[in-house]
């Protein structure tokens, strides 16, 4: 199968999208080298480079994908960064449109609880991808090394689309951050920020067909002249 690669930068951001489904079929080595250099080149506050960024694959990666939507669905949360998904207002028209666009594109309408349940549980299987990047920020570090984690994920899922690959940034990977670090071999110290699936896009999943919008650059940006 061939994936085809944005060549300007605005294809490459452009191209850039969650994607929700993956092809089992792992990402060479080469690649992901290639990949994770470019994202390693992200700012932060001093040059602290505060991420500490782990790429799970093979069979530690199969354990995870058993053992974390077993402890989420026992309700045995380890959140080392509280999130309760409760936006007010215009944000949380868009947390709406977001969720909906997604149940339809799987048909899944608003009456169809298991089904949004099962798209929902999907997360905790990495749909599908054969690689997690999961992106820990190590104490004291706060909120603004916050921040450089979240400069070193886009340069890496910017990276990701110019080689053609796709990713999903995802909080829901951080509810379960015990089991992650005791696989992983990793003590309290390191907190679990989000995951981020990776790999080559099945493009014959429905979740695929998601496509979110934006409020225009009027709405967020103001130009003071
Ligand atoms: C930090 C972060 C966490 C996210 N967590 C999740 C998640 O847990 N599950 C999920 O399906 N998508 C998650 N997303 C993806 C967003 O829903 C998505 O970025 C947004 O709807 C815009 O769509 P796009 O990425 O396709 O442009 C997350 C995105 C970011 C940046």
């Amino acid at each position: 199968m061939s994936f085809s690669r944005p060549s300007t930068f605005a294809d490459v951001v452009r191209h850039r999208r969650s994607v929700r489904g993956f092809l089992s079929q792992p990402v060479p080595k080469d690649i992901l080298e290639r990949v994770f250099e470019l994202a390693q080149t992200a700012p932060s506050n001093c040059n602290t480079q505060p991420w500490f960024c782990a790429l799970v694959s093979g069979d530690k990666l199969e354990t995870l994908r058993e053992r974390i939507p077993a402890a989420f669905t026992a309700g045995e949360w380890s959140m080392d960064f509280s999130y309760d998904g409760q936006y007010q207002g215009v944000y949380r028209e868009r947390q709406t449109q977001a969720a909906a666009e997604l149940y339809r594109a799987v048909g899944a309408r608003r009456e169809d609880k298991a089904l949004r349940h099962k798209q929902f549980m999907r997360n905790f299987s990495f749909f599908g991808a054969p690689h997690v990047a999961f992106i820990f920020l190590p104490e004291p570090f706060g909120l603004r090394e916050a921040a450089d984690c979240g400069m070193f994920a886009q340069n890496l899922m910017l990276a990701l689309s110019a080689e053609g690959l796709a990713s999903c940034p995802q909080t829901a990977l951080s509810f379960t951050a015990d089991p992650v670090r005791e696989v992983l071999g990793l003590s309290g110290e390191y907190r679990l920020l989000f995951g981020l699936s990776l790999g080559y896009e099945d493009r014959s999943d429905p979740a695929n067909q998601c496509r979110t919008e934006r409020a225009g650059v009027g709405e967020a940006v103001v130009f003071y002249d």
